[in-house]
């Protein structure tokens, strides 16, 4: 059972992408903004390809918003494909256009290419490249972008930076899950205003010099981003079935998007390193006394841990600390210097077929992880609270955190 449906539709060079989400509350105000600023930010980055030139990204809203509102129904948004115009032949739905352009064979190693063109008998593979390109995860920003819209509602903000592009890592300790909300927001905050989504300049540098290298020699670039999501409460996830831990369905989204081929949570596989007495996060307890309560003061008070080495979840339910993700992506496979693959209708060697690429899409990968991550904990944060309207799950939320305070 999930409380948040979602799902998309579309080809990179149809006419438009479209997606549709259930399950969000009534009363949430909504508004195409809201959702074309991380549109935008998932378009930028150093080392995209000419592709991201030509589209400005867009979300209209065709349903389940009347007057600025959700009104409870599916939301469904649609994005256009500003490059349609050079493709309305080649991907016309109409049989007379068949033939328009040449057929894709020329199978890219690291592509659905020519698994998918296998498995679903095409001897064209712009049948397969045209869904499996990550082009389709626009439209998971904009539902993202609908669940985090919802989060902040409750004081729930989400982020991400980037801390390693090919072999070029941020040197700081800070950026590798140490860092409490306060920093996490600094951190992101910088890496806001970078060009490679890197908090750290030093780093940075080393990153653009190490693109531009790729550029020239028509290579491309992996790297590692981190996710943060800041102000859950205790208690998103269960450790009852294997299918409702938090940390298995966030590890799930991180790695459906394309080319992420890692993931990690808290310190990850740094953990197994560890003696248990260094890996854990310790349990502390502060009561508030009579002052504070009447002072209403802002210091830490109830159950609280010093480390957040378990990022933010243990067994499978969250514990009230920062939830820190991790995603290894692997380099673009397309290249301009291409690999050697076997044309599949001659079965006679070539090289892999070459169509207008990115170079290094680790930043714009940080911002889709933001939305996959969203649309997670906001399904586990209706699982938990319910609620048809926002103010109902209002009240849910607000009754349970009053309980949380007394325990
Ligand atoms: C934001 C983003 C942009 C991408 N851009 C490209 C691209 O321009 N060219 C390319 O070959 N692959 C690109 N990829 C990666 C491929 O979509 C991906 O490697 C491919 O679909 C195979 O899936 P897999 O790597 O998950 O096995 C991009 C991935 C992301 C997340």
């Amino acid at each position: 059972m999930t409380a948040i449906r979602y799902s998309t539709a579309g080809e990179s060079h149809g006419k438009a992408l479209v997606g549709f989400i259930e399950g969000i509350p009534s009363g949430l105000f909504l508004s195409t903004e809201d959702i074309d600023r991380d549109l935008k930010r998932r378009q930028g980055g150093y080392g995209r390809g000419g592709r991201m030139k030509i589209e400005s990204d867009h979300a209209e809203i065709l349903s389940g918003v009347r007057w600025g509102k959700t009104i409870g129904s599916p939301v469904t948004l649609l994005i256009e494909n500003k490059d349609y115009k050079n493709w309305i032949e080649a991907m016309s739905s109409n049989a007379k256009a068949e033939g328009s352009i040449p057929a894709v064979v020329k199978p890219r190693p690291g592509h659905a290419d020519l698994s998918g063109a296998i498995k679903y008998c095409h001897h064209d593979m712009r049948n397969i490249l045209e869904r499996s390109s990550a082009r389709e995860t626009a439209m998971r920003v904009a539902l993202g972008a609908v669940a985090k819209r919802f989060l902040s509602e409750f004081g729930i903000t989400i982020g991400s930076y980037v801390i390693q592009i090919g072999r070029i890592q941020v040197q700081s300790s800070k950026f590798k899950v140490k860092s409490f909300g306060t920093e996490l927001l600094s951190i992101f905050k910088k890496a806001e205003k970078s060009p490679v989504r890197c908090p750290e300049r030093e780093a940075e540098k080393q990153m653009i010099t190490l693109i531009d290298r790729a550029i020239r020699e028509g290579n491309s670039l992996g790297g590692i981003f981190e996710v943060f999501v800041l102000g859950l409460p205790v208690g998103l996830g269960s450790y009852t079935q294997w299918d409702r831990k938090l940390d298995g369905r966030l590890a799930q989204a991180l790695m459906s998007i394309q080319a992420i081929k890692g993931v990690e949570v808290g310190l990850g596989f740094e953990m197994s390193s560890k003696f248990g007495s260094e890996g854990m996060d310790e349990i502390f307890y502060r009561a508030k006394s009579k002052e504070q309560r009447a002072k209403s003061e802002n210091t830490i008070w109830g159950f609280y841990r010093k480390t957040n080495n378990a990022g933010g979840i243990e067994g499978g339910i969250t514990n009230g600390m920062p939830v820190i993700l991790r995603a290894a992506m692997k380099p673009i496979p397309t290249l301009r210097k291409p690999l050697r693959s076997f044309d599949i209708t001659t079965k006679k060697p070539v090289q892999a077929a070459y169509e207008r690429s990115d170079i290094c899409a680790v930043p714009a990968a940080g911002v889709i992880g933001e939305a996959m991550a969203a649309l997670t904990v906001a399904d586990a944060f209706l699982e938990k609270f319910g609620g048809d309207s926002i103010s109902e799950t209002l009240r849910n939320y607000n009754s349970y955190m009053k309980y949380v305070k007394r325990f």
